[in-house]
């Protein structure tokens, strides 16, 4: 299986989101990467539901939707409701993970787990069966454009020994500061999903740039 391509629209024209989704419609790009901010979990504030469910109206590929928010469980069926496929919550968010994870999957969602820089993978352990996808982040969530943490690779390198471990399916996704320089080596280690936003949208091609990506 090639890498899939998620990019992130953090970095796209809010004043014309209608134009990136269709340049990325018409792209090999397999997902929409779709960041939700709170200005609590995370120093920053992006959008909600209204402007997502416009942004599901135009998109012909699936939603990946990640959230930055404390207390993820009171808005999952919201999600659901404006059309999230995949639903990717923070460990460091949820007290009660597991539950939240089952929840996901019951509104008939795919469900992820993301991982800050300093969180070990190791504590995902006692549900990596139960989880779809874990979303390495590459840089300190919030904020789009910054440099990538080189100690990723080796996190990439240790879920997929817990995945192999226990005989699971779980799909490895890395976000932040994702570029030409950076993947090839992500998906040699194991990345299965690759998010990109600055390095997507600030390229004077966009298509051409998620073909490149995609070749990985
Ligand atoms: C950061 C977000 C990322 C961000 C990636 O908190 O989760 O998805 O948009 O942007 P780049 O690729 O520019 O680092
Ligand atoms: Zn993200």
């Amino acid at each position: 299986m090639s890498v899939l391509i998620a990019p992130s629209l953090l970095s796209a024209n809010f004043a014309n989101l209608q134009k990136d989704i269709e340049i990325i419609n018409n792209s090999e790009a397999d997902y929409f990467h779709i960041d939700v901010m709170d200005g609590v979990f995370v120093p920053n504030i992006s959008f909600g539901f209204p402007v997502i469910k416009q942004i599901n109206a135009l998109a012909k590929k699936p939603l990946d939707v990640h959230l930055m928010i404390v207390n993820p469980d009171n808005y999952i069926e919201d999600f659901k409701n404006v059309g999230a496929n995949i639903l990717t919550v923070h460990y460091e968010a949820c007290n009660h993970l597991h539950r939240t994870i089952q929840n996901i999957k019951e509104n008939g969602m795919k469900a992820g787990v993301s991982l800050n820089p300093h969180t070990s993978v190791d504590v995902l352990q006692d549900v990596i069966n139960d989880i779809d996808i874990v979303l390495i982040m590459s840089v300190n969530p919030g904020f789009g454009g910054q440099k990538f943490i080189e100690n990723t690779y080796n996190k990439i390198k240790q879920c997929k020994e817990l995945i192999k471990k226990n005989n699971a399916n779980t799909l490895i996704e890395v976000d932040g500061g994702v570029n030409n320089l950076n993947a090839g080596k992500l998906v040699e280690n194991g990345a299965d999903i690759l998010v990109a936003g600055n390095y997507i949208f600030k390229s004077d091609d966009m298509q051409e740039t998620i073909a490149l990506l995609k070749k990985q």
